[in-house]
């Protein structure tokens, strides 16, 4: 880190980091969520600021993509909470700006998402949120999945 966008269209000075906090920088980004009523977002904020889900344990990451210095998007990897298995991943609260959508930079997001699950987890689920939503990750090659809690997953190809 920081990644450099290499994938699809997303623009050459996309840049992707590790969030720790979520400052004042990230206020545009909750205030369009909370206008569209994405309450997964408002989740994002609130069990930040609790201290409920900070992405701190161990394989857990919190990425934010830049367009230099504007947070477009956000996309989190937590330990799976819906299941008793250390080995299985769970992105969370992925988000990209509407006005940078269908640029690549979800791509980006989640495809580094699952390098840091790289070494942590076996399987990374997810639940889609919508039918918009599904079909981004299938693009990005995750199966549809029958297993309770999840509407997709991958494998995570294990580090050498
Ligand atoms: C879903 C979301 C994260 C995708 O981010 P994005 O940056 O627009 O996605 P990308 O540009 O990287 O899309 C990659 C591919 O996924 C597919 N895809 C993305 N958005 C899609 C949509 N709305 N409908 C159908 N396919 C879609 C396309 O195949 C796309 O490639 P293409 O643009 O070359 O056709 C974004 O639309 C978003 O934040 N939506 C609202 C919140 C949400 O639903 N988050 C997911 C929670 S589970």
């Amino acid at each position: 880190m920081p990644h450099s966008a290499t994938d699809g269209a997303a623009s050459a000075d996309l840049r992707i980091t590790p969030l720790v906090t979520l400052g004042p920088f990230a206020e545009p980004l909750r205030a369009e969520a909370e206008m569209w009523r994405v309450d997964f977002v408002r989740r994002l904020f609130e069990d930040h600021a609790t201290g409920a889900n900070r992405f701190d344990r161990p394989g857990e990451r919190l990425l934010g993509a830049w367009h230099g210095a504007r947070l477009v998007g956000v996309g989190g990897l937590n330990r799976d909470p819906y299941v008793a298995d250390d080995g299985i991943g769970r992105l969370r609260h992925v988000y990209v700006l509407a006005t940078h959508r269908r640029l690549g930079i979800g791509a980006v997001l989640v495809r580094a998402l699952l390098r840091e699950a790289e070494g942590h987890f076996r399987v990374v689920r997810l639940r889609a949120a919508s039918a918009e939503a599904a079909a981004f990750y299938r693009r990005l090659g995750f199966q549809e999945s029958a297993e309770p809690n999840a509407t997709h997953l991958i494998p995570v190809t294990p580090l050498r």
